[in-house]
């Protein structure tokens, strides 16, 4: 008889985000007459910008004449993408960052979940807590974590590292020295954001125990702050500890186009391996690439147009988060975040726990957001809303919460 992979069995629940669906959902069902704000998963409403409709178009076009058709794309990813990522993202802020040290995927989730099977099972993982799922399940399904107590909510061989108002959302190193550190900033859930200085404090230690970091940067197009680093490579060291996972959902609104890139410097080695050669290996054997036609769209986030046009929809967002954050807080709510990110973290009314506040919110207001325990349990008592939404919905979302 066929095993399974036991560790699936350990994985409590289902993904955060399909159980809000299927409860949503379930009260829609329940009440077909109720408007419904959906604030919670971080998903975009706007459409894609004019330069990358124009790219589709003419990519789609050039698949249809044998002269122009693409097949399989290279294993990296296309040149020219790798290249506009490397010169935009990398050199442009002065970071020491080459197109063939750039891996083009179909999204940062995958990656995010993935990287870790190059990592023997032995390593420690640390992560935030609140965290994104992704990065805990994945080590779970590999094994990596030990046993998990419901209680607690904890993994017995995960380091937490605790996020909380007190140390203002930015972890402190960790008394127990990890072997992998998953860090995201501008960071979801908490939408607190990171100095250049404060990371630097992280790279020198992960240089210093050769540990490695997982810099997830999905979110730097919503820095307003000048002091706050878009990318790891901007702290001396990084390419000898830090590998960065990018993102072209929340920048330019692929979040059903699927485009991706992680990024792993050919000095980050283990002994002589360089974990570039390892992921190297993994894209070529397990996947086939991200479309040619998606690929051409991504260049054309860094065209001209395509810059200025995306610059005007992050500020579209942006608004809203503002609206969120100031309407809130005039409602008396604690609130952070918001101003580097677009995610508002809120501390829950009343000691409600983040559940009860999110059925309480869905049921006296319409409005779904996503509690702050489904990232972890530091972030019970916390709730998470996004500025994705349209701003009319956004503006009626924060009357109604006020209006409670
Ligand atoms: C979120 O809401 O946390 C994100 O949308 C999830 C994701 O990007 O996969």
């Amino acid at each position: 008889m066929f095993k399974i992979n036991e560790n699936y069995l350990k994985l409590p629940g289902s993904y955060l985000f399909s159980n809000i669906a299927k409860k949503v959902a379930a009260y829609t069902e329940a009440n077909p007459d109720k408007s419904i704000i959906r604030l919670g998963i971080g998903d975009v409403t706007q459409p894609l910008a004019p330069a990358i409709i124009d790219a589709l178009h003419s990519a789609v076009d050039e698949m249809a004449h044998a002269e122009t058709f693409h097949g399989y794309a290279p294993d990296l990813g296309y040149e020219f993408l790798r290249s506009a990522m490397a010169k935009n993202d990398y050199e442009a802020r002065g970071c020491e960052i080459y197109a063939d040290e750039i891996f083009i995927s179909d999204g940062a989730k995958g990656d995010s979940g993935n990287i870790q099977e190059i990592f023997d099972q032995d390593n420690k993982i640390a992560v935030c807590d609140p965290v994104y799922p992704v990065y805990v399940d994945t080590n779970v399904m590999a094994g990596r974590t030990g046993t998990y107590d419901p209680k607690s909510e904890i993994w017995s061989d995960v380091i937490y590292m605790p996020c909380t108002a007190e140390n203002g959302f930015v972890p402190e190193l960790p008394k127990e020295v990890p072997d992998l550190i998953y860090l995201c900033f501008p960071n979801n859930p908490t939408g607190s954001a990171i100095t250049k200085d404060q990371l630097q404090v992280w790279v020198d230690y992960a240089n210093k125990n050769g540990s490695v970091i997982i810099y997830d940067a999905a979110y730097e197009a919503y820095i307003s702050e000048e002091n706050v680093p878009h990318t790891i490579y901007e702290c001396e060291g990084a390419r000898t500890c830090a590998i960065e996972l990018r993102s072209f959902s929340k920048n330019a609104g692929f979040t059903g186009v699927r485009l991706g890139a992680t990024v792993i410097p050919k000095d980050l080695k283990c002994g002589d391996v360089m974990l570039h050669s390892l992921w190297a290996r993994r894209h070529g054997t397990k996947y086939n690439g991200a479309p040619y036609i998606v690929q051409k769209a991504g260049e054309a986030v860094y065209s001209e147009a395509g810059k200025a046009q995306l610059k005007e929809q992050i500020a579209y967002y942006m608004r809203n988060a503002k609206t969120i954050y100031d309407g809130l807080k005039d409602a008396g709510y604690t609130v952070s975040g918001g101003v580097n990110s677009p995610y508002i973290w809120l501390k829950t009314p009343d000691n409600m726990t983040s559940w009860e506040f999110f059925d309480y919110l869905l049921a006296q207001a319409g409005v779904v957001g996503t509690p702050g325990s489904g990232f972890g349990p530091r972030g019970e008592g916390y709730f998470r809303l996004t500025a994705f939404g349209t701003y009319e919905n956004t503006k009626a979302a924060v009357e109604r919460i006020k209006n409670l």
